[in-house]
């Protein structure tokens, strides 16, 4: 995995005021009542800020992340111990058929390579009963969002707690969906933390294929958070789909 930002624990105690959750979280709490669901999975749970919000009587709730600085902060959260929170990725999922409903946020599953999709939608069924629901949303390829991630575009400044911040992206890597950019820090000290992630972006179709071979059906890709169906301008997709 690449040097990601999510281990930094300055920049995540910046991600909530950056990613403070609207439309999409209320998407997904929506999903939650709507279905019923008792038991819910929040794969790539960052900071838990929509997780945590997830959980109340009947229900279990478990967040699972690989960045051990994400999980810190979200076990921290006021109300965290109604969460189980796991440190790890799909595989770290009990296959046990029991949840009702699992979910992938804030474009999580971008970070999952073409090597580790299989194997992390095929975790996912496994830890959904037959009939139980996955929802993720993720990026259109076609509408080419790392165009805009330029150091011109991206610049900002601002106060934080760490110390007062520079900023920006700069792609340096694009070869078919697979967009490699860094993320520059720069801290009163004057060193630049660099960090560089790696986002897979897949057409609704491949999804949809991937999908069904790790056995789910009635998958639909919705292109808002309000189930209008995806067309080739929607800037993200909303897929869900059914454990068979
Ligand atoms: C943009 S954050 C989204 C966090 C949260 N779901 C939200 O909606 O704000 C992406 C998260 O995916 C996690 N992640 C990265 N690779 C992953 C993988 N292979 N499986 C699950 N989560 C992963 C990162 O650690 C990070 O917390």
């Amino acid at each position: 995995m690449p040097d990601d930002p999510y281990r930094d624990a300055d920049l995540v105690e910046l991600y909530d005021l950056d990613n403070p959750g609207g439309e999409d979280h209320a998407y997904y709490r929506a999903l939650a009542d709507e279905i019923g669901a008792r038991s819910i999975i929040d794969l790539g749970c960052g900071t838990g800020l929509l997780t945590r919000t997830l959980a109340g009587p009947g229900r279990t709730v478990t967040g699972v992340d690989p960045s051990r600085t994400m999980l810190d902060y979200a076990r921290r959260r006021p109300g965290s111990e109604s969460v189980t929170w796991i440190d790890g990725d799909a595989s770290a999922l009990a296959p046990n058929a029991a949840a009702d409903l699992a979910i992938c946020t804030g474009n999580a599953i971008m970070h999952v390579g073409p090597e580790d999709l299989p194997a992390t939608l095929a975790s996912l069924a496994r830890a959904l009963r037959s009939g139980g629901t996955l929802s993720f949303e993720t990026r259109n390829p076609a509408c080419r969002a790392w165009e805009g991630w330029t150091r011109e575009a991206t610049y900002g400044e601002r106060m934080t707690p760490a110390g007062y911040l520079r900023e920006w992206l700069e792609v340096t890597d694009v070869s078919g969906g697979r967009v490699v950019f860094d993320a520059h820090n720069v801290f009163p000290n004057g060193a630049d933390r660099v960090y560089t992630s790696v986002l897979f972006f897949r057409a609704a179709a491949e999804f949809r294929r991937e999908l069904d071979r790790a056995g789910f059906t009635g998958i639909t890709c919705a292109g808002d958070w309000h189930g209008t169906p995806a067309d080739g301008g929607s800037r993200f997709f909303v897929f869900r789909a059914l454990r068979a």
